[in-house]
């Protein structure tokens, strides 16, 4: 008799997606129709203009924002059937986030900060504590910042945090909004190498938004937004190295907008 294993079971899907945001008369469709489904240890990457939704589809697939339509199926699970509790604790076990605007906690230390998702589940020991500062933050380049407040932090220091914060609770998926937005090229690449070892040694499930092709080519797959919709996606294999890359995704916006008929 056959087994499920977890890797059998299909991290992240969504079907005939549908966001809608309603401002006074106005009416946003921010995701349209998208339908995706990742896969167990892959790394993808989300590209699109600013405003394509990329924003939103990351936190719909986090459950922090509820579709008007269409389902989000994380680690087997239909996020529609929970509370806004179940949720909360759901994503705290199977989801890491980093938010595009960091989202750190002002009064707490960047240890603190880190911390703070094991701390919520009611896991934190010590020797959690240790680990984390000699061991994450370490490798992170933030050991000697453990104990500033975000704000005697650089951009790229609280962007390190914030992508720290988003591991430290050992999820098998992790969603990171522009993660190397405030970095650096060296520093950016870095990170994309951690995250790319996260799926490599460890199989965890990464979804990166981003618009530049030297992070985008540190994933597998790139799927591209325009309005809302899914336009185009296709393997990096494809075009293995950054410039190739740039290029290709140009052509896929440029026939796009070519083939749009005029309003
Ligand atoms: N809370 C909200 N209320 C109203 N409209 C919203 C809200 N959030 C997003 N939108 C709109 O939905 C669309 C998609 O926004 P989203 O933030 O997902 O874009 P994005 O692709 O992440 O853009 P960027 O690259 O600039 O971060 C935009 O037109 C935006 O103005
Ligand atoms: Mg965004």
């Amino acid at each position: 008799m056959s087994q499920t294993t977890l890797s059998d079971v299909v991290p992240l899907r969504v079907e005939t997606l549908t966001k809608i945001f309603r401002q006074g008369n106005t009416a946003v469709e921010a995701l349209r129709n998208v339908s995706l489904t990742i896969h167990h240890g892959e790394f993808v990457a989300v590209m699109g203009a600013s405003g394509s939704g990329k924003s939103t589809l990351l936190h719909v697939l986090a459950g922090l924002t509820r579709p008007n339509a269409g389902r989000v199926i994380v680690d087997g699970q239909d996020l529609a059937t929970m509370s806004d509790y179940q949720l909360t604790c759901f994503r705290r076990r199977h989801i890491g986030l980093v938010f595009q605007a960091f989202n750190l906690i002002p009064t707490l230390t960047a240890l603190d900060n880190v911390l703070l998702p094991i701390l919520a589940d009611g896991r934190l020991s010590s020797a959690h504590r240790e680990n984390v500062l000699h061991g994450l933050l370490t490798r992170l380049g933030l050991e000697e910042r453990s104990r500033h407040l975000p704000d005697a932090l650089s951009g790229g220091e609280q962007q390190r945090i914030a992508i720290a914060r988003s591991i430290v609770g050992d999820p098998s998926i992790i969603l990171a909004d522009e993660p190397t937005g405030s970095l650096d090229s060296v520093t950016g690449q870095s990170i994309c190498r951690l995250l790319r070892e996260l799926c490599n040694e460890q199989r965890r499930t990464i979804v990166v938004v981003t618009h530049e092709p030297a992070v985008a080519v540190w994933a597998e797959r790139i799927i591209v937004l325009k309005d809302g919709q899914v336009l185009s996606e296709f393997r990096t294999s494809e075009c293995p190295d950054a410039h190739l890359l740039a290029a290709h995704y140009q052509d896929i916006v440029t026939a796009a907008s070519t083939n749009e008929v005029p309003a």
